[in-house]
């Protein structure tokens, strides 16, 4: 079939859209119709060039639709289901797998951090090329195929909007909190970014019934949504970050820092402004190239600890389940993350919005 999907040609230079060719599922694989997918930073990552990726690929990793079509075999999903994308299909059978930590499934090394499916099968063509499905989802199209195990079965009553945002920002930012953070209620967090991720850490950590939440961004859209999404405190990063968040503090420290922007600068600022004894939680992915450094002797002496934590730490298709049953108890907010809506012909004013840090999600609907 005939789709619009955004072509990324040439990192660096603007997405196309355009009419592309999409085939058919196979086995094991559903073909879903896109109504709301979220912008994030990991598209803008490979779409500037922070990444090396090889091209054309088509972005978008992030959203949720409906879906038209199933291939032989497929048990999970039926027809007409509304389903959230889940960019980290696990195996089910690998070490990590069965160590319950899917986020890490060895199958996701091998297909879908190369931008491939499970199953090997190309379906995109453009410009007699084979293209690349970016995560091995694409959802900047008006339709995806991806795994069963892509697409997580949500109830038909939840608005597309509230759901466009759980399969990366939401999972990823509650999950730093809850699986690997594991926050306890009463502590003092610090949340450096309060973009998509950070929003999203900062609500995690009001669920978690934090007692103080202290935001830390460059821009004042960003830390008045942080406000609105549970934050107590408000810093703006061109301030000392770690000396503000000491006064905040009565001169200790914060209990956990989350760094969601991932610079060098940032995991700095985190690592100094946790108490002794303290945790950093980093999910902010630098370019490819970053490294970043550490006061090792503070580090040793005050026993501070420092956490990567990839898509929420856990297991994503019991995870979004749980999310969605949280929007419906009143205890999230997805709507509220939804700052800008657009139409995908402009795909390339969200990436800008998202790159000037205008505040919350844009996101695509159809
Ligand atoms: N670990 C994961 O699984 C995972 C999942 C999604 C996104 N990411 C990564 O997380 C990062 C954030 O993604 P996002 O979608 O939330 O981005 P975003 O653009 O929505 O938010 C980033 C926020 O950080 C702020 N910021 C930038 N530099 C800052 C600084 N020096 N100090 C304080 N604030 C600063 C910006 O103003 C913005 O509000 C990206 O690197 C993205 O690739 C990781
Ligand atoms: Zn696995
Ligand atoms: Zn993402």
């Amino acid at each position: 079939m005939r789709i619009n999907a955004a072509v990324l040609w040439e990192q660096g230079r603007p997405l196309s859209v355009e009419a592309i060719d999409l085939g058919t599922p196979g086995p094991g694989e559903v073909l879903v119709e896109m109504r709301a997918a979220g912008v994030c930073h990991s598209d803008l990552h490979p779409a500037r060039g922070d990444w090396p990726m090889k091209t054309p690929v088509v972005l978008g990793h992030e959203g949720a639709g409906i879906v038209r079509e199933v291939g032989a075999g497929v048990t999970r999903i039926r027809k007409d289901d509304h389903i959230v994308l889940c960019w980290a299909p696990a195996c089910g059978v690998c070490p990590a797998c069965l160590d319950g930590r899917s986020v890490l499934c060895d199958r996701l090394d091998k297909v879908t951090f190369r931008n491939k499916l499970p199953s090997g099968a190309t379906h995109l063509r453009a410009r007699d090329q084979t293209v690349a499905p970016f995560l091995g989802t694409a959802c900047f199209a008006d339709c995806v195929i991806v795994p069963e195990e892509g697409a997580i079965r949500v109830a038909a009553d939840v608005p597309f909007d509230a759901l466009a945002t759980i399969g990366c920002a939401v999972l990823t930012g509650v999950g730093a909190v809850t699986t690997a953070g594991h926050v306890p209620a009463g502590a003092t967090v610090v949340v450096i970014g309060a973009g998509g991720v950070g929003l999203n850490v900062v609500q995690g950590a009001r669920i978690a019934g934090c007692e103080r939440i202290v935001a830390v961004d460059r821009g004042d859209r960003p830390l008045a949504l942080a406000r609105q999404f549970g934050a107590t405190d408000a810093i703006n990063a061109a301030t000392g970050v770690a000396a503000a968040v000491r006064d905040l503090t009565g001169g200790r420290g914060a209990d956990f820092a989350f760094d969601t922007v991932g610079a060098p600068a940032t995991l700095t600022s985190a690592l100094e402004s946790v108490r002794k004894g303290g945790t950093v939680v980093l999910t902010g992915l630098s370019r490819a190239d970053s490294q970043g450094t550490i006061a090792m002797f503070p580090f040793v002496m005050q026993e501070k600890r420092l956490i990567g934590s990839v898509y929420g730490s856990g297991r994503p298709a019991t995870d979004i389940p749980r999310l969605v049953q949280l929007f419906q108890e009143g205890r999230l907010k997805l709507r509220e993350l939804v700052a800008r809506t657009y139409a995908l012909p402009a795909i390339n004013d969200a990436l800008a919005a998202l790159e000037s840090a205008d505040g919350g999600r844009g996101v695509v609907v159809w």
